[in-house]
């Protein structure tokens, strides 16, 4: 009887608590909100040395445990030697305590740039923030760049505002305006030939605009990795400017001469992530 009775209970365990436990193991692993550190590499043979990059975008103002320690322990342990801020650093809904948090340690530690997205022109304190951003030693790029030296390597860093900069209040503008198009073409003017260069734009769907711009690189965000992904065989279900089933939701792409990486970003508000992790993303540039 007792032996009966366990022949049962194990054939019970086998047939319901091992795939439960496994599909709850895998629901954890498919909504985990977890940082991750993601990484690309260039090459080019404009450099002398390697340059390491770290891009952070689409923040929201969020807060990676205690005073930012997670994601600034992430930064330490990375290293770079330049950070960039890709837009939707602040939010329009959410305080900006996370944001100060981040810049006042990052600010005067590293060679920091920031560009503008569409939440902190939709919170209506865009200047103000920029002017606060700059307070904490972080260059704020307006359709203008700069030229560093890293590691005996020179490099070019350029920033175009988001395009809702010039919507007149509307939201998600496209990048059609004669004032953004003047920005990139203000890039576009300034970047010298000979030297690496980088734009840093919020928006990655303006393709054409940055197809054989001159640029080598352009880094983005604002797509959230699309949302919802499916490993191999969906990048993202939805981003704004993109739609549906976006072409530009996350990660390299090729348009001509130059290079897009688009972080799928930081944000981690109610909306479900699905094997979408949060990401810090890292972009080692090697001397080809
Ligand atoms: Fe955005």
């Amino acid at each position: 009887m007792g032996k009966s009775i366990l022949k049962h209970t194990k054939k019970q365990i086998f047939k319901y608590l091992l795939p439960a436990a496994f599909l709850c193991l895998l629901l954890a692993h498919a909504f985990s909100k977890r940082l991750v550190i993601r990484r690309y590499e260039e090459t080019s043979p404009l450099l002398e040395n390697t340059v390491r990059m770290a891009v952070i975008t689409d923040l929201h103002a969020g807060i990676y445990g205690d005073g930012q320690d997670e994601l600034l322990g992430a930064l330490q342990k990375e290293d770079p030697d330049v950070i960039l801020l890709v837009g939707d650093i602040a939010d329009d809904e959410v305080p900006d305590d996370g944001v100060w948090m981040l810049l006042s340690e990052i600010g005067g530690a590293y060679p920091c740039f920031y560009v503008s997205g569409n939440h902190e022109f939709w919170s209506g304190r865009a200047e103000a923030l920029k002017q606060k951003i700059e307070e904490y030693g972080v260059e704020v790029l307006e359709g203008e760049g700069r030229t560093l030296e890293i590691n005996g390597t020179k490099l070019q860093i350029f920033g175009v505002d988001d395009p809702d900069c010039f919507g007149g209040g509307a939201r998600l503008t496209d990048g059609s305006s004669a004032e953004w198009q003047g920005q990139l073409a203000a890039c576009e003017a300034a970047r010298r030939d000979g030297i690496y260069s980088v734009l840093m734009s919020h928006r990655p769907e303006l393709v054409q605009d940055y197809e054989n711009s001159g640029f080598d690189l352009v880094v983005s965000g604002h797509a959230h990795g699309g949302q919802i992904r499916i490993p191999l065989i969906l990048n993202g279900l939805f981003a704004p400017n993109q739609g549906w089933f976006p072409s530009y939701a996350g990660g390299r792409y090729l348009l001509g001469d130059t290079a897009m990486i688009v972080s799928r970003g930081l944000c981690r508000n109610e909306l479900p992530r699905i094997y979408n992790r949060p990401e810090l993303v890292m972009i080692e540039i090697t001397p080809a």
